[in-house]
């Protein structure tokens, strides 16, 4: 039940830009809602890209997949009916879970020149450790996919799923970070077989092979080898890092990206949720919408009438007189009132929550779009299931 003019908009956003990155704290739906923003502008008629870092198999299943792994898999959207007016051409879905592994890999293939090349760093030991370690590496890799499908994909929108919260900042950070980290002399350090040609460069190598020397003392003689040449690859693939985590970094700036900042209702996640607001604004990084996920329970009961006569008529009609014990119907009445007063407490959550939601939203830039999505009954078990959170956030 997203207001109106909120559901419009963010169905304007789903039409028009060609990357959407899903931030938010830890639970409250980031997946599932780029998996239903995806479904829905696929449906629309868009050619869609899901890429999310979520490994649950739940998402798989969702999607009416086997499995999801780096590569990019065909969601089978045409057991959903295309939405009224979509151009059939065009409409499909693909999703691709990140990988670090993988993705590392298959970025070292991408890149590395030659075969032998290619080689000396899957073997390298500590390329095999920070290929798969989560983290900061983690967060490198996921724009260097997202790059690999942004030029080779021909996809008309990708949305992107991070990871929760504070790491979804790194995203934004680590390319940086990374560029800067190739450029530490104190990697120069690391690499022996360069010949040095400046002074700085003669004295540079001098410290390097006191440091190395120390290092090989204390951590052994084969960690120094594969750190040496760890760096030395690197350095060799730097100039491509740096220019491709450029053109990421841009993209993520450009008219045509939006951050979708999804959180729930809950006091906990609003705080997060500000925090990562106030992280992308640091970073000059725009808040497009914000979904409010999972944020009410649908209450359909009619308030007006007075409680105590719509438990009569509603006992009366489940054990009429005559047919039945005086006590059946206590009970009925009784088993009435207390679903009344459950109704209450979700009546002042909903409205405590909104409260939250209202008081959230006022430091909201004008422009920014806003959508409210009621808590299913159920989990999300399937496309339809997706699909109708889709249309909820768009109506
Ligand atoms: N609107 C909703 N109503 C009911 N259940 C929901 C709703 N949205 C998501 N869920 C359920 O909430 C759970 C968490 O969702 P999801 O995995 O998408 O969260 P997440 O933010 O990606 O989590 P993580 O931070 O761990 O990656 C799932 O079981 C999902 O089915
Ligand atoms: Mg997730």
């Amino acid at each position: 039940m997203s207001d109106a003019r909120g559901g419009e908009a963010f169905a304007r956003l789903l039409a028009e830009r060609r990357l959407l990155v899903c931030v938010g704290p830890g639970g409250v739906g980031k997946t599932t809602v780029a998996a239903a923003m995806g479904l829905h502008a696929a449906r629309s008629g868009r050619k869609t890209l899901v890429l999310t870092i979520d490994p649950a198999r739940r998402l798989a299943t969702m999607l009416g997949l086997d499995g999801l792994d780096d590569e990019e898999r065909p969601v089978p959207v045409e057991q959903l009916e295309p939405l009224a007016g979509a151009a059939r051409e065009r409409a499909a879905m693909y999703a691709a879970m990140l990988d670090t592994g993988a993705a590392y890999d298959s970025l070292i293939k991408r890149i590395a020149e030659d075969e032998d090349h290619r080689q000396r760093i899957y073997n390298n030991r500590l390329y095999q450790v920070m290929s798969r370690s989560f983290g900061a590496s983690h967060a490198y890799v996921a724009m260097e996919r997202l790059y690999y499908a942004m030029e080779d994909g021909d996809y008309d929108l990708i949305v992107l799923d991070t990871p929760p919260t504070r790491n979804a900042l790194d995203i934004l950070d680590a390319p940086g970070r990374l560029s800067t980290f190739l450029d530490e002399n104190v990697v120069r350090w690391f690499i022996r077989n360069k010949q040095p040609s400046s002074l700085r460069e003669r004295l540079l190598s001098r410290g390097g092979a006191a440091a190395t020397k120390l290092l090989g003392r204390i951590v052994g003689e084969q960690l120094v080898d594969d750190l040496s040449e760890f760096f030395e690859v690197f350095l060799s693939l730097r100039e491509g890092f740096s220019r491709r985590a450029e053109r990421v970094q841009r993209a993520m700036r450009a008219d045509d990206c939006g951050f979708v900042l999804v959180s729930s209702a809950l006091a906990t996640n609003l705080v997060d949720a500000r925090f990562l607001h106030e992280g992308l604004a640091e970073r000059e990084v725009p808040v497009e919408a914000v979904v409010f996920n999972r944020a009410f329970i649908p209450l359909d009961l009619p308030a007006a009438e007075p409680r105590a006569a719509r438990a009569e008529a509603l006992a009366s009609a489940i054990c009429p007189k005559g047919q039945d014990d005086d006590a059946a119907r206590e009970r009925v009445r009784e088993a009435l009132t207390s679903l009344e007063r459950l109704h209450d407490v979700v009546t002042a959550e909903n409205a405590a929550g909104q409260r939250d939601i209202d008081a959230f939203c006022e430091a909201l830039a004008a422009y920014c779009v806003r959508v409210t999505t009621p808590r299913f009954d159920e989990e999300l078990r399937d496309l339809s299931a997706l699909a109708r959170l889709g249309e909820l956030l768009c109506t």
